[in-house]
């Protein structure tokens, strides 16, 4: 983790189908820029021209009949270079990064959904993240039945992870609980079924609370 002393911090937006990440991801970054903060929104698989190339291979589903465990290295191969191209460099010049999904997509849907080995998925976390740990993990919570109903309005068909059945989804949920449960010092869960607006002031108050009251407490920031 980041010294608390400097001012970037790294927030990761986690959670199943439909849950609001995306959006949710742009409202933060927008108040956190009012308050004078440089903020970086990135997104995984991608956020760096590599890794959005192996996001192709891995939503479109032709790197499926490889297995889950082939599977979680190319999330692996993909989070390397966008931790090189696009996070470390940001936080190392004191922006905040907001990435919409990071390490816990990979230890639910590889790991708990595709029940890839525990020891690989962490092998995988060390070598390519080590000491960059997110600062703030915000679970976004919502029975996938509302998820799913809202990916399908959206129009924009759906992709490998999507196409699977409610049961699946039921257990990501469940997955997601259990990581925000087991490591509450890094997770904040939100209870997403509420308008955008909602969800968004739970989340403030969570980024103020975790992030932003320290840093008003060492005087680093006057930020609200
Ligand atoms: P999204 O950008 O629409 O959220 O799609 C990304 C999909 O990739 C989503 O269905 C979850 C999946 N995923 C994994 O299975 N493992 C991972 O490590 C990441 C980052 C995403």
């Amino acid at each position: 983790m980041r010294s608390m002393t400097t001012t970037g911090r790294f927030i990761t937006f986690e959670g199943g189908e439909g849950t609001g990440k995306s959006t949710q991801v742009r409202r933060l970054a927008e108040r956190l820029r009012l308050h004078g903060f440089e903020v970086v929104e990135t997104r995984e698989p991608g956020g760096s021209p590599g890794a959005e190339a192996i996001r192709h291979l891995l939503l479109t589903g032709v790197a499926k009949p490889l297995g889950a465990e082939a599977e979680a290295m190319l999330f692996a191969a993909a989070r390397d270079d966008h931790m090189t191209a696009t996070v470390r460099p940001a936080l190392s010049r004191g922006a905040w990064v907001i990435c919409d999904r990071f390490i816990d997509s990979t230890r639910v849907y590889q790991g708990a959904l595709g029940n890839v080995d525990p020891r690989l998925i962490r092998s995988l976390e060390r070598l390519v993240v080590g000491p960059d740990m997110p600062d703030l993990t915000l679970v976004l919570d919502l029975d996938p039945n509302i998820g799913l109903t809202r990916v399908s309005k959206r129009g924009e068909g759906t992709n490998r992870f999507e196409d699977e059945n409610l049961e699946y989804h039921k257990e990501l949920r469940a997955a997601y609980r259990d990581i925000a449960e087991r490591e509450p010092g890094r997770c904040v869960l939100i209870d997403a079924d509420a308008n955008e607006d909602v969800v968004a002031v739970r989340i403030w108050m969570a980024v103020s609370e975790r992030l932003l009251r320290p840093l008003r407490e060492k005087g680093e920031r006057a930020a609200e």
